[in-house]
């Protein structure tokens, strides 16, 4: 349940974006549409898309076209493709505008939540929350949430409608949002939706020191991601093999099940565009770590300094307004 919204959502979700947008070429449309029909096979009802993924929300109203009022498909508005170049823009008519293009390629009446992807610092946040209680009042979307916010920020939209979810980057890899968000999240009464929770890949193991990123390959751009770094966070990939070892899991699921088991109300979209992880992912729902693994899990982490950042300074500066 996202909060105390009322939404429900399948334990862990499907992040969709990989399929068409960020990790190198798109992938075979059958294929994807096989990934994400496989999902639902498996259990997973929240699938997660934006405008600004290319041709992702076409693909995601093809694939859950028969599938009406049984899924839930959550969107974001607020980031165009400007030639070719990202811009944030949050203005009331643009997100109205997005609003009724996300409707008819994700082929649907109502879009079951509407994100903000990037709070926009020049647009008061009561505007676009006004405009999201207008949208929801004409039925075009159900509940709404905002992407990478700041708490204030947080605080100003859910007065003006109340908010069901808001989704940042959350993984063993940046624990930020335990600082400020998360607390602020409970007290409100708002869901979490924690994007990159297998840390863009790394988490996993599958990311050695000589991989090379496709040049549509966002992760090219992300301090993180060089040889260097990749090199000196392998740290924290042992941590997660040994307990992933332990456990009888993948190192994917470790990383997944340690964000569950942080809160009741947190629903995380790991993305994959591949049948045998999706298949591995899913099981980390079945994991429980206990309140010891937990423990120790959280003692040795704090002893691992994370190198490099996980935005270039352009995109970083987008991020918690
Ligand atoms: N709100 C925002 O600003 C924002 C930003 C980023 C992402 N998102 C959303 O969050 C979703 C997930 O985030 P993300 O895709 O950035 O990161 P992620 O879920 O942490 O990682 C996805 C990456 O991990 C790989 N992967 C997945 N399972 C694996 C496994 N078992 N073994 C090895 N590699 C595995 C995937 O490759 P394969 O596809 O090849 O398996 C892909 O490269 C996105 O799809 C998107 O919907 C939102």
């Amino acid at each position: 349940m996202l909060g105390k919204s009322g939404l429900a959502v399948s334990a862990i979700g499907l992040g969709c974006m990989g399929m068409s947008h960020g990790y190198g070429p798109a992938s075979d449309k059958k294929e994807a549409i096989a990934v994400i029909h496989r999902a639902i096979e498996l259990g997973v009802t929240f699938f997660d898309t934006a405008e600004i993924y290319d041709d992702n929300e076409s693909l995601v109203g093809e694939a859950l076209a028969s599938y009406h009022g049984k899924m839930v498909i959550a969107t974001k508005c607020g980031i165009k493709n400007i030639n070719g170049k990202q811009v944030v823009d949050g203005r009331p008519e643009e997100i109205r505008k997005s609003a009724e293009k996300s409707l008819k390629r994700l082929r649907v009446d109502t879009i079951d939540l509407y994100y903000l992807h990037r709070v926009d610092p020049n647009v008061p946040i009561e505007a676009v929350a006004e405009t999201m209680k207008e949208l929801m009042q004409q039925g075009k979307i159900r509940h709404w949430g905002l992407s990478e916010a700041g708490v204030a920020t947080i605080r100003r939209a859910h007065a003006v409608c109340p908010l069901t979810a808001i989704q940042s980057e959350y993984s063993m890899m940046w624990r930020q949002p335990e600082e400020e968000l998360l607390p602020a999240l409970e007290e409100l009464g708002i869901g979490f939706v924690p994007f990159s929770p297998l840390g863009k890949g790394f988490l996993t193991g599958a990311i050695q020191k000589d991989a090379s990123f496709d040049s549509s390959d966002f992760r090219r751009i992300v301090p993180r991601f060089t040889q260097e770094n990749i090199a000196a966070n392998q740290g924290l990939v042992n941590l997660v093999k040994d307990v992933a070892a332990v456990k009888n899991a993948t190192p994917a699921q470790i990383a997944l099940a340690w964000v569950l088991a942080q809160k009741p109300w947190i629903a995380p979209i790991p993305g994959t565009r591949k049948l045998v992880r999706l298949e591995g992912n899913l099981g980390a729902a079945d994991i429980e770590l206990t309140p010891e693994e937990l423990r120790d899990l959280n003692d040795a982490l704090a002893k691992i300094e994370i190198s490099g950042d996980r935005y270039p300074a352009e995109y970083a500066k987008r991020a918690g307004n």
